[in-house]
């Protein structure tokens, strides 16, 4: 083995382009140590790590949005993995639906349904309900997935002052007002998972031209989200923002699932495996290769694609409504 006073002998008789070529070996050899290990990160967290078994943080779960796209995802996974549920949504009959098929497919779980629309000005009796019901049964985890989007891009000021509220009010609002009731049982129980949704368009895009405020409240998630994760990691509660790119919904107006737009259910199952390990994350494995894509390509010029992109989707969806209109 050569000894590394040998090596240094070498070094100090060779000529300087030997010395910088040794120099620059180093350098390759750490940046490729770093390569490799942050690849085998990605594919044990991707591929290999197993989810969480999710009946220790209790056997109740919480998940609102859950009559449509990634939230009805969730509950299947959730129920899949034995936990009760209890489902928050705006509409009596596709509570009623989603709960007849819960249980047709998951013959043990138990359900409890609450109706609430979050842009109601008053909110005061729905959340007076979900908190009765979180004194009375072991909650252990939150998905906080109801979110609002434009129906199409379109400038700030073209945003009017309903949308604004609405906006402000579900993907705000009612995140922090769900967190604040659910804590203090959580810390009760010392134990506790929450993920609240955010979206690629605030952590992986530099910018959402034409999404601005739909945008910078799933930035608010991303940052509310962290600062919850470290102080309460040390209670026992493991808070995180998932930050979904597109999957195919009816909030996203995509119908059709392809490899970089999962079905809900695909996201879904994806979205499980993640709950209670880091702060943030894209839980769906193409998401994240196109995470990393942004990240190799100058900010500037991702702004200016999106931006171009964003206003074809403004223009096709002025179109549509002024159709509909003639009608
Ligand atoms: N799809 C994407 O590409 C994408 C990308 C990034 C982030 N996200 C985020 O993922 C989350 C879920 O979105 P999604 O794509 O699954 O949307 P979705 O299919 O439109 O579902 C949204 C869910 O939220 C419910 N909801 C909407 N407004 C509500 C209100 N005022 N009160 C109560 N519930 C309400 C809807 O109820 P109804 O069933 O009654 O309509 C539905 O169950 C959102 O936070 C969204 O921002 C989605
Ligand atoms: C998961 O945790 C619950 C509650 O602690 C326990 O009853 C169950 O056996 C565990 N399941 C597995 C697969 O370890």
């Amino acid at each position: 083995m050569v000894e590394i006073p040998e090596i240094r002998a070498l070094l100090a008789n060779s000529p300087p382009e030997y010395k910088a070529l040794a120099a620059l070996a180093v350098v390759g050899v750490f940046s490729l140590v770093g390569t490799l290990s942050r690849l085998c990160t990605w594919l044990w967290r991707y591929f290999l790590r197993p989810g969480k078994n999710l009946s220790r943080y209790g056997s109740w779960a919480v998940v609102t949005g859950c009559t449509d796209g990634i939230g009805k995802g969730f509950c299947f996974q959730l129920a899949k993995r034995r936990l009760n549920l209890i489902l928050i949504g705006r509409s009596q009959e596709k509570l009623e639906s989603l709960t007849s098929e819960l249980k047709a497919k998951y013959k043990s779980v138990q359900v409890r349904t609450v109706l609430l629309d979050f842009t109601h000005s008053d909110l005061s009796s729905g959340f007076a309900q979900i908190e009765q019901l979180l004194s009375e049964l072991d909650v252990g985890i939150l998905v906080n997935n109801a979110g609002l989007s434009y129906p199409y891009a379109r400038f700030f000021h073209e945003v009017d002052a309903e949308l604004t509220a609405n906006i402000l009010r579900v993907n705000v609002e009612v995140i922090v007002r769900m967190v604040q009731i659910i804590l203090p049982h959580m810390l009760k129980r010392k134990h506790g998972a929450i993920v609240n949704i955010g979206s690629g368009s605030a952590s992986v895009l530099p910018s959402d031209p034409l999404y601005a405020l739909y945008a910078g409240t799933k930035g608010f998630i991303d940052k509310f989200s962290r600062n919850l994760y470290v102080e309460y990691k040390h209670s026992g509660i493991d808070v995180q923002c998932q930050a979904p790119l597109h999957v195919a919904t009816k909030l996203a107006s995509i119908r059709r699932s392809s490899f970089f737009c999962p079905s809900p259910d695909t996201y879904a199952r994806s979205a499980v495996k993640w709950i209670g390990y880091e702060p943030l994350c894209t839980p769906y494995w193409p998401h994240s290769l196109l995470w990393k894509l942004v990240n190799l390509i100058p900010h500037s010029l991702v702004d200016t694609v999106r931006f171009q992109s964003c206003m074809d989707v403004r223009k096709r969806g002025k179109a549509k409504e002024a159709r509909k209109k003639d009608q």
